[in-house]
């Protein structure tokens, strides 16, 4: 059984794609809305948190999780996978590499901006990674701390939200006129691409966008085409073998399935659960 993880809703961008490219296995989401956001949070927190939620996982059957949270991915994926986990037991996996490893193919001006949490801009894991690709990328990050409370607050459709997406975009498209893409590095993200899309055609600055559910799924099929031992270990621990999920929430169960339907083309059910 394959887990997936987030602070709250964005993971779901990530398990949508992963579940349309890998149907055969057994999913199980875990979000910690009761205490998201995640992105203004110390790296300390972040840490104690993502480890109960991959020691919660692991305790419940999955023996491959994915951290579809960049904040997570960015503070804590690296100490989790040397300190607490058993490689041979359990694999945690990230969505900030396979993010990064498209990059070159998509710039022409080497020149990249990184939308994200206060959290993961801080870390400076994009830049450190971007950097092992590219030594000659030029990169601007920028800190978008109101975009995940108003995509969990559901705000996010509204004219409200606009403010929010030219500010961090005028602020960012600002500091370097040669950007050309763009990463969106946070998995809520995707829930206001064509709000992003329709304020950059308005720029009239030609820039591409790269949003990770599509990187993230195919880079876990490669994964998993290199790892025929962990395609077993899934596979044995995935009863029903049909791409079915069950959903966890440390949120009310109630206002998750609500919410969830932003995310996802079907109904839902979910549990709650306390970490
Ligand atoms: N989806 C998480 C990420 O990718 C959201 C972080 C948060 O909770 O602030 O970073």
């Amino acid at each position: 059984m394959i887990g997936i993880f987030d602070s709250g809703y964005g993971g779901l961008t990530i398990l949508n794609h992963i579940r349309q490219h890998l149907p055969q296995y057994d999913y199980l989401y875990l979000g910690d809305n009761a205490r998201a956001p995640y992105g203004t949070r110390s790296f300390d927190v972040i840490y104690e948190y993502t480890l109960q939620a991959v020691n919660y996982l692991h305790q419940q059957g999955c023996n491959l999780i994915i951290l579809a949270c960049n904040t997570a991915s960015a503070k804590a994926l690296r100490t989790i996978q040397q300190r607490n986990i058993n490689p041979d037991e359990l694999r945690v996996l990230g969505v900030i590499r396979p993010t990064v490893e498209v990059v070159p193919q998509r710039t022409r001006t080497k020149h990249i901006g990184v939308l994200a949490t206060p959290g993961t801009v801080a870390s400076e894991s994009y830049v450190i990674e971007l950097l092992k690709q590219d030594p000659t990328l030029t990169i601007t990050q920028q800190a978008c701390p109101m975009w995940v409370p108003l995509i969990e607050s559901g705000e996010h459709l509204g004219d409200g939200a606009n403010y929010f997406v030219e500010k961090y975009l005028t602020d960012l498209l600002s500091r370097d006129s040669l950007i050309d893409t763009l990463i969106l590095g946070c998995t809520h993200y995707p829930l206001l691409q064509s709000k992003i899309e329709t304020f950059i055609a308005s720029t009239n600055r030609r820039i591409s966008i790269i949003s990770q559910g599509e990187i993230v799924a195919n880079s876990l099929v490669d994964y998993l085409q290199r790892h025929p031992e962990i395609v077993a270990r899934i596979s044995a621990s995935s009863p029903s073998r049909s791409g079915g999920c069950l959903y966890l929430t440390t949120e009310s169960a109630k206002k998750f399935e609500e919410s969830a339907s932003l995310f996802l083309a079907e109904p839902i059910r979910a549990q709650h659960i306390e970490l």
